[in-house]
């Protein structure tokens, strides 16, 4: 069974996204096309909206479910973070918007088969890029301890991180870990049973963590926000839809350098004089869905929608 993804605060995006109908958009996470339909219906016959994502299957749907929209969507098996490399090859200088809609979808969590969800048995794989090289497999069974607790607590700040990654290390003793299942239950019987959340599974953030450090994710976010501003024209608009606060304080620490006219947050000193801004947030705080949403789409309730404009 294929789950359908539901897209997240699609008015919202649609909204900020568009400045003008005929303008060239890019969904850089396209999943199976939800966001990007919208888009479609929204653009007139000179807009043009370029799709990326790395997931092969995810591409493959996607494609299927925009084919009626013909030349004006193009669907491209490349990561965001080439999108420069991307616009370059295919003749283009310039974005009238870029949406972004991090984390994993329902058909990756429900469907793909891959492990992403503490909810299945599946193999322990939780690449989103099929042709990367480290699944999670990998990780849980020859990461040190220390290492693993640095990706439990860096990539999802669970507090039990040394009690888990201590777990893993004495079960993998007894043979490696395998499934999705086999994980689960196994922070299931770590974390004692009185400090589960209550409306959480107490895997959640494990799970969370090791997807991020396999796919490199919160790298992925940072090195694409350094490139951003470049590949917008004036006016150019990026929108950002994040579901945890390590994703979101990438893009918050985003804004603020730009806003202080630098370009590349992460390696350029702060600069003692004040410089032109280059990009300028739309609104200060982030967007929330509305609960109409969220009690028709539960896995909106996390999302944060950020805006910035190239001035
Ligand atoms: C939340 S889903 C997007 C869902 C989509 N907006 C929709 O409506 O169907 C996030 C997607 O980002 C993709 N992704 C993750 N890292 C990526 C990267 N570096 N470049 C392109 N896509 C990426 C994932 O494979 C996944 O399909």
């Amino acid at each position: 069974m294929i789950t359908t993804h539901q897209p997240v605060m699609v008015d919202e995006v649609i909204t900020y996204l568009i400045t003008t109908p005929d303008g060239i958009y890019v969904d850089g996470t396209v999943g199976t096309g939800g966001h990007s339909a919208e888009i479609g219906k929204r653009i007139g016959p000179k807009g043009e909206l370029i799709c990326l994502d790395v997931d092969r299957s995810s591409i493959g749907l996607a494609k299927k479910r925009l084919s009626a929209f013909g030349e004006k969507i193009k669907i491209i098996r490349e990561s965001y973070l080439d999108l420069d490399r991307v616009l370059k090859r295919i003749g283009i200088d310039g974005l009238n918007g870029i949406l972004l809609d991090l984390g994993v979808s329902s058909y990756q969590l429900e469907s793909s088969g891959r492990g992403f969800s503490f909810l299945k048995d599946e193999p322990l794989d939780m690449r989103m890029d099929q042709d990367r090289n480290i699944t999670a497999r990998e990780l849980v069974n020859n990461s040190s301890m220390e290492r693993l607790e640095g990706f439990l607590w860096n990539y999802a700040e669970e507090r039990w991180a040394k009690l888990i990654a201590r777990a893993i290390v004495e079960e993998r003793r007894r043979g490696s870990i395998t499934s999705s299942r086999q994980l689960a239950l196994l922070i299931e019987t770590t974390i004692p049973a009185k400090y589960h959340p209550r409306k959480r599974h107490p895997a959640t953030k494990t799970f969370q963590a090791l997807r991020i450090a396999v796919n490199g994710e919160l790298d992925n976010i940072a090195d694409f926000l350094e490139k951003t501003p470049l590949l917008l024209v004036k006016g150019g608009r990026l929108v950002v839809i994040s579901y945890h606060s390590l994703e979101d304080r990438l893009v918050k620490q985003a804004f603020h350098h730009w806003e202080k006219g630098e370009v590349y947050p992460r390696k350029l000193p702060v600069f003692p004089k004040a410089r032109p801004s280059l990009m300028k947030a739309l609104r200060k705080k982030g967007l929330r869905p509305c609960q109409d949403e969220v009690n028709v789409n539960p896995r909106s309730r996390s999302a944060i929608m950020r805006v910035a404009e190239r001035i």
